[in-house]
């Protein structure tokens, strides 16, 4: 058996980079560890970049997104017991939108599957070989002009390329919840709190998703329902403004890690997304990676130039690695309470919401940098 491009995994990396060569004509097969259900209702992300949201639509799987999705212009920031907008489309004239990743890939497969492209879910890739393309996989075996390693950070691929690593592991988590009940603040709110750090996200009119910031490997059974919104109250409390609580949908602890293995490609193997890399949640950054990642390699594979493609999309990734790092460590409690650094946060928070200049800088790469 033969293809043009083998894919491996089918998240948002794998089913992204699937439509675009389908839409070029090149042909592409998928393989998926898990089944089609689990991939659809595993959440995850909930921002994507303007430039993704339009990317999606050009690529003919943006109705739902355009019908469903959220459009925000911006985000809050609280600290010290105030909470300031900043105003991106204010700012730098561009936003965000809020659209689940679990609807992503719903939109992605379904597109796949009206196009009758082969995506074999249940189906594990056990090896691949970067000299001759070959993809082994529970009871057969795929020849590859190129093989797209879009398998994430604990797939297979990643260790088929030798890569020099680059690793920060951060000393907390986040426990996240979703809440069947409607957002109670406009935008997205990132609050820094000397009991740690609360996030408050949505995922649609009826649907919130609240995080607080717990210790890396914390036991989520040590957080019944009520004590995840005492804590969220006490961390996003605001004079004249309440927090809605409502039935608990899903919970769940994520550690925080930024990786990056440099180069992303060996001979006929090329990584994307969290296979190559992975950055902390606090910039909203992993999802718009990995399609920014595939859309570089879908044009390498159409026009030329796959030798480039590692080099080209580790600008961007170091980019968002730094961006996300400032952020987690602007906005999270260190653990040890180093009063010295708790000043600095401060200052830079004060500085975001007093100096255009430096809330113009977050707001371009929270909304994505085009160029670096
Ligand atoms: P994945 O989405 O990980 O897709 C990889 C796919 O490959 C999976 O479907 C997997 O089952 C499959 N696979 C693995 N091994 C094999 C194999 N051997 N053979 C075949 N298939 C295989 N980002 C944010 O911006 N905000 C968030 O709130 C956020 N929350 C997150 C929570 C968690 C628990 C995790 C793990 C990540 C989170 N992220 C978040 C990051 C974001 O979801 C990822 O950056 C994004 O999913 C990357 O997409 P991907 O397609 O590269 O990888
Ligand atoms: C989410 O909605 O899940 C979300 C939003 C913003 C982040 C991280 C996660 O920075």
């Amino acid at each position: 058996m033969r293809t043009q491009v083998g894919i491996v995994g089918a998240g948002p990396a794998g089913l992204t980079l699937g439509r675009l060569l389908e839409l070029q004509g090149i042909e592409t097969v998928i393989f998926e560890a898990r089944s089609r259900e689990y991939c659809e209702h595993r959440i995850r992300a909930g921002v994507l970049e303007q430039r993704v949201a339009d990317l999606l639509r050009e690529a003919g799987v943006g109705a739902r997104m355009d019908a469903e999705g959220i459009p925000h212009g911006g985000i809050h920031l609280q600290f010290a017991g105030e909470r300031h907008h900043l105003d991106f489309e204010e700012l730098i004239g561009r936003g965000i939108m809020i659209y689940g990743q679990t609807e992503v890939v719903k939109d992605l497969t379904a597109a796949r599957l009206e196009s009758g492209l082969p995506i074999h879910f249940e189906t594990p890739v056990e090896s691949v070989d970067p000299e001759t393309g070959v993809i082994r996989y529970a009871g057969g075996e795929l020849e590859c002009d190129v093989i797209a390693g879009c398998d994430g950070f604990h797939g297979v691929c990643r260790g088929a390329v030798p890569a020099r690593m680059f690793e920060r592991e951060y000393p907390f988590g986040w426990l996240g919840i979703l809440a069947q009940v409607a957002p109670s603040m406009d935008e997205l709110v990132y609050a820094h709190h000397e009991r740690g750090f609360a996030l408050l996200s949505l995922r649609s009119p009826q649907l919130s998703r609240y995080y607080v910031q717990v210790a890396h490997d914390e036991d989520v059974a040590h957080w019944p329902d009520e004590r995840v919104w005492d804590e969220l109250r006490a961390r996003t409390a605001l004079d004249g403004w309440e927090l809605h609580d409502g039935p608990v949908l899903e919970k769940g602890v994520t550690g925080m890690r930024s990786y990056v293995g440099e180069p992303m490609q060996h001979g006929r193997l090329y990584l994307a997304g969290d296979a190559a890399h992975i950055v902390p949640p606090t910039g909203a950054k992993g999802l718009n990676l990995a399609v920014n990642d595939v859309r570089i390699l879908a044009e390498a594979i159409v026009d030329g130039g796959l030798e480039h493609y590692s080099g080209q999309c580790l600008r961007r990734v170091w980019r968002a690695e730094h961006f996300s790092w400032w952020m987690t460590t602007m906005l999270h409690r260190l653990p040890g309470g180093d009063p010295f650094d708790e000043q600095l946060q401060l200052s830079q928070l004060r500085y975001l919401t007093t100096s255009e200049t430096a809330a113009r800088s977050l707001a371009g790469n929270y909304t994505g940098i085009e160029t670096v």
